[in-house]
Formats: structure tokens, sequence, C-alpha cells
């Protein structure tokens, strides 16, 4: 099929690049031209494992274009994708700006039939917005459907998820774009949940919301945990192993992070609102989420007591593992305290510190674990990078003032750091003596 995605941001970027390995023919558009002209070149704005590949090896076989010009990619293609940022504005609720603006500029140049999709999280009936903006702006009567397809995939393994989804999820108005749809997504031979619109909407924002609430969930039996000496991650497992409930995303730590889990909370709190529901138990969630953070924060003053002029190493800057993304990473609100009470800090990061540099410089970035260790009295674990599970504790040990580790994480074994010889102190989990 001809396709195009309009946005080339992380979803944009990720969905048209797999769509071309596919065998489409696609055009990926953004008004960005300096964006638009790196990516030309294969150069990529953001760090995601095997997209550069994948990427240079479609722009070679002519699957895969680039473009700013948002008229060839309506005119050369059967569907078009709107997958453009949908920020949070103060009141948490979206911004579509950028979504009422794609659709007005489509109307305008709507040459025939189109179907037009929303890959963006949107609140339930952005698409019915949509479809009236393209009426109100049409330039001349012509047929076209709206649909939404809300993508799943997850920053650090988003072609796997992309290639290898659960399910596809199309909310659709006429059998036209269901059958162009259901064809799109043959190739990947997965179950498709077909729906309207409006509940295809619904169900993005309430996969993460429930998502972000498991987090809360375990991070919130993990503060029990640590009251009574249990160990989280045995809990975890023995819930996990029921079927209705799954081992996955049970894993306690710092609180989620990123571009979506607070942003989409906040978001279906605000449309649950706008329509006359108080949707207590995500509010709580997102309050544990925070509440887990200070309590990271606490366990680091109860165990260095006075913080000024402490050297403090960090490892991990990055929301998550395999991400150079640092958008509401943890890491950003515990390294501004630490510095508040006058702590000296080194961190390193494998992807994510010139994006961490942009947003704060009294940082000694380094260039591995072992110098962010460099005379530390206490060294923090924030992102679960694969290299710090590999690393060699003798000589991380001999770098740092005080064998302490705060792990945010619990990446790893507290019976073997103990051996070791270090203080060890995670989430949920008893410290041996
Ligand atoms: C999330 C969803 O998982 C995707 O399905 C969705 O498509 C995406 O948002 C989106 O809406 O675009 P992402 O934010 O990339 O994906 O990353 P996750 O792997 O979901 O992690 C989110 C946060 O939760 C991270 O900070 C991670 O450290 C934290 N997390 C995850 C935990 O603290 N514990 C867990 O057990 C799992």
């Amino acid at each position: 099929m001809n396709i195009s995605i309009i946005g080339s941001g992380y979803v944009g970027l990720v969905s048209g690049t797999c769509f071309a390995e596919l065998g489409n023919k696609v055009i990926c558009a953004d008004n960005d031209a300096k964006k638009i002209a790196q990516l030309k070149k294969g150069n990529l704005p953001i760090y995601e494992p095997g997209l550069e590949e994948l990427i240079k090896g479609n722009l070679k076989k002519g699957r895969l274009r680039f473009s700013t010009n948002i008229k060839e990619a309506v005119v050369n293609s059967e569907v078009i994708f709107i997958a453009v940022g949908t920020p949070p504005l103060d009141n948490g609720e979206a911004d579509l700006t950028g979504i009422e603006n794609v659709a007005r500029n489509i109307a305008k140049i709507l040459p025939g039939y189109r179907l037009i999709v929303e890959k963006s999280t949107v609140p339930v009936e952005t698409g019915e917005r949509v479809k009236d903006t393209i009426e109100t702006y049409v330039k001349r009567k012509v047929k076209f459907d709206v649909a939404s397809n809300p993508e799943f995939l997850r920053e650090g393994t988003a072609i796997n998820d992309f290639m290898h989804p659960d399910r596809i999820v199309i909310g659709v108005e006429s059998k036209k774009a269901r059958d162009t749809l259901v064809s799109l997504y043959q190739p990947l031979n997965v179950p498709i949940v077909v729906t309207n619109i409006k509940s295809a909407e619904l169900i993005k924002h309430a996969s993460n919301a429930f998502l972000a609430t498991k987090i809360s969930f375990i991070n919130a039996v993990s503060r029990v945990c640590d009251k009574v000496g249990a160990n989280v991650e045995e809990v975890a497992k023995g819930m996990g192993l029921d079927k209705r409930i799954g081992r996955a995303f049970l894993d306690a730590g710092i609180g989620y992070g990123g571009s979506c889990f607070p942003k989409d909370l906040d978001a279906f709190v605000t449309i649950s609102e706008n329509v006359g529901y108080d949707f207590e138990l995500l509010k709580v969630a997102r309050n544990v989420n925070e509440e887990q953070k200070r309590f990271y924060i606490k366990k680091i003053k109860d165990a260095l007591w006075v913080l000024k002029d402490k050297n403090i190493g960090i490892l991990g800057l990055s929301f998550k593992p395999n991400t150079d993304d640092i958008r509401s990473a943890p890491s950003l609100d515990i390294v501004k305290f630490l510095l508040q009470e006058g702590v000296k800090i080194r961190a390193y990061d494998p992807q994510a510190m010139p994006k961490f540099k942009n947003e704060i410089n009294q940082v000694t970035f380094c260039k591995n674990s072992y110098e962010a260790a460099k005379q530390a009295d206490c060294l923090l674990i924030i992102t679960e990078w694969n290299e710090f599970k590999e690393i060699d504790f003798k000589r991380l040990k001999k770098q740092m003032r005080c064998a302490l580790i705060i792990d945010g994480r619990n990446i790893y074994a507290p019976e073997v750091m103990c051996k070791l010889g270090f203080k060890y102190i995670s989430i949920g989990r008893p410290s041996c003596k």
C-alpha cells in the first residue's frame, strides 16, 4: 500500500519504518525541516535499538521517503496516519493543536477518497473532531474515512513491539476502512480487535492507565514489604504466576516515568472529569508514583545522614533502559533534590547523558560506571541498563569511598552484594546484614 505518516516522532518514525519493512511504500512527513534533513541522511533524532539500520535499509530499497511536504504525502497515499505529538497542557489535558492543524491541512489537500487514521494517543471523541474538522475545511466534496489505530509499542523495544504486538486495535466506521486496515496488518498475523472509533481511543488510555496502576500497586506493596522484612520480588513472582494477574509490570522501583504514563494518566483523569466521572483510582496511582520517588530519596538520606558535600555516583539517567529519553525520568527529580542539598554528583548513562545535560548540567558526566563511582560515599542505581548488571564489583568497590549502593531498580541479589562486602539497600527487599 501507499501510506503516509504525518509526524516523525517516536511512534511515527517507528511505525512508518516498520510499515516500509513490511513491503509498503511509505512517506514520513514532518514540518521540522532540520529533522527531515537528518533523517534523509539516515541520522536519527532518537536512540532506539535497530531503528537506524531499518531506516537505512528501507531508504535504500526506495520503500521509505522523508518529506516536509504534507501535500506530497496526502496526494500519494491511500492511508494517512496522524502521529503528531499530543503534549500535556498545564491543566493535564492533551494539547490537540497539532492534530487539528494536520486535519485542516489534509482537508485542504484531499484529492479524493483517503483513509485518515489517528495513531497518536488522543482523548476519546478526537476521531469525531477530526472528521468534523475535515468536513469543515475540505475544498470540494470528497469521500473520506476516519479511523483510530492506537499504537502500543514501548521505547527501547519499539521495533519488536511493532512487529510482534499482542494485538492490533482498529476503530472504524465503514467496511472499507476496516478492510483496508485489516489487510495492512495481515502480515503480522496477530489478533485484530475491531471496534468503533471511541472504544479504540479508550482502549489506549485504559491500557496505559491500567499498566501504570499495576506498577503503583506493586510499589505500594513494596512499602509494606520494607516495613515487615518481606521480599517484593517473591511477592510479585507468587502473584504473577496467577494467569489472571501476570508477572509483567510488577517490578517495584522508583516509579514510572517517560513520555506516556505520566501524561496519559493526567489526560485520562481529566477526560473522565470532563464527562462527569471522578477517576479516583488513577489519582491514587499517580500519588503513589510521586511518593515512591520521595521514598527513595528518604532511603538515601537515612543511609548518608548529612547530604551536604557528600559524593554520590549515579548509574542510569534515562527513564528506562535502551533509550536516551529522559522525559519525566525519575532521575530528574532525584538529581534536582540532591543538588539542592549540596551533593556533588558524578553520573553515567550509556545513552542519555547529552539529553540530560540539556536539562541539568551541574553534574560531572563520566565515561563509564567506574568513573561515576570514583570517591563516592554512595552509588545510586536509577536505570536498569544491562551493562550495570554485568559490572566488575571488585573494580567498582576500589573506586568508592564507602561501599554503599542504593538500588532503585532491584538489579542485584542482596546476598551476593553482602558477600562482596557492600552495604546494599534496595526497594521492598530485606538488606542482608
Ligand atoms: C508505555 C506502554 O508500555 C506502551 O504500551 C505504550 O505504547 C507507550 O507507553 C505509549 O503510550 O507510547 P513506554 O513508556 O515506552 O511504553 O515504556 P514502559 O516499558 O511501559 O515503561 C514505562 C515506565 O514504567 C518506565 O519508567 C519503567 O521503568 C516503569 N516500569 C515498568 C516499572 O517501574 N515497573 C515495571 O514493572 C514496568
